[in-house]
C-alpha cells in the first residue's frame, strides 16, 4: 500500500485579527495541534504587527509561524517595508510570497515574487510561493500558461538546492474567499502539472497546497489527492475549529492506507 506524503496545513490570516482574539486563536490552534498525527505539519502566516504575539504564545508548540509577504530588499532606506531578517526575528519560518492579492492590488510580477522568493531562502525562511489563475484565463484555456510561467519565473531564479527548501501554493483566484473551491480533480490537475515543473527541477518533494475556499467539508477529499500535500487556507484559519478540523482532515489521509 502506497504511503501518502506528510501534509502541510497554514492558515492565512489576511488582514484580520486584534490582539485579543488572536491570543484565543492561538491558544486553542497550538493546543488542537499536540493532538495531530506526526504526518501533519501546522503553520500560522499572521500579519507583522503580531509576529510577536504568535512567537510568545505558539514557541514550543507543534504550529510553525510566519508572515505573508517580505521585502525584496535586504535593508535600506524603503519605508513600509519589512525584511527577511526582521521576520527571523521573531522566531518565523515561513513567509507567504506571490499571493494573488499582492500580486492583483500591489502589482507584484513574476520577477519580483522570484527577488522575494531568493530574499526568503537567504534568511532561512520556507518561502510559501503562490501560482494561481483568474476565471478568464481558465476559461481561455491559459491556466496551465499561466501557472507554468509564475513557477518557471521562481525555478529559474533559483538552485536545485534552493528549489528543494521552497512549498508552492496553487490557489485558482476564482476559489480564494468565494466559498467556491476548485473540485478535487480540478486541483490535481493543476497540482500534477507543478509538480512536472518542480520534478524537472529536482526537487519533486516540495510539499503543494491547495488553496482557495479549503473548509472542513471539502478538506479531506482535497487532501486524498496524491499531488495535494496540504492547505494554504484563509477564512477557515480564522475560526479554531474549522482551522483545527481541517488539519484533521489531513491528518486522517497522511496516515498509510
Ligand atoms: P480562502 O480560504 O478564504 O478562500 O483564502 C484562500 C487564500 O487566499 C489563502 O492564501
Amino acid at each position: 500500500m502506497p504511503k501518502q506524503r506528510a501534509k502541510l496545513v497554514v492558515g492565512n490570516w489576511k488582514m484580520h485579527g486584534r490582539l485579543a482574539e488572536n491570543a484565543a486563536l492561538l491558544e486553542a490552534v497550538a493546543q488542537g495541534a499536540a493532538e495531530l498525527p506526526e504526518s501533519v505539519r501546522v503553520g500560522v502566516c499572521v500579519p507583522f504587527p503580531y509576529l510577536a504575539q504568535a512567537q510568545a504564545l505558539l514557541a514550543g508548540s507543534r504550529v510553525a509561524w510566519g508572515a505573508q509577504d517580505v521585502s525584496e530588499h535586504t535593508q535600506g532606506a524603503y519605508t513600509g517595508e519589512v525584511a527577511a531578517a526582521m521576520i527571523v526575528d521573531f522566531g518565523s519560518s515561513l513567509v507567504v510570497v506571490g499571493h494573488s492579492e499582492r500580486r492583483t492590488y500591489h502589482h507584484e510580477g513574476a520577477e519580483l515574487v522570484a527577488v522575494k522568493t531568493q530574499r526568503a531562502l537567504e534568511a532561512g525562511l520556507t518561502p510559501i510561493v503562490c501560482v494561481g489563475e483568474t476565471l478568464e484565463q481558465r476559461e481561455a484555456g491559459e491556466m496551465h500558461q499561466v501557472v507554468g510561467e509564475q513557477i518557471d519565473a521562481v525555478l529559474a531564479k533559483l538552485s536545485a538546492q534552493e528549489a528543494v527548501r521552497i512549498v508552492v501554493a496553487y490557489e485558482p483566484i476564482w476559489a480564494i474567499g468565494t466559498g467556491k473551491s476548485a473540485t478535487s480533480q480540478q486541483a490535481q490537475e493543476v497540482h500534477a502539472f507543478l509538480r512536472e515543473r518542480l520534478v524537472a527541477k529536482g526537487a519533486q518533494d516540495v510539499p503543494l497546497l491547495y488553496g482557495g475556499s479549503v473548509k472542513p467539508e471539502n478538506a479531506e477529499e482535497l487532501f486524498r489527492e496524491p499531488d495535494i500535500d496540504g492547505g494554504l487556507v484563509g477564512g477557515a484559519s480564522l475560526k479554531y475549529k474549522d482551522f483545527l478540523a481541517i488539519c484533521e482532515a489531513a491528518g486522517a489521509v497522511s496516515v498509510t492506507q
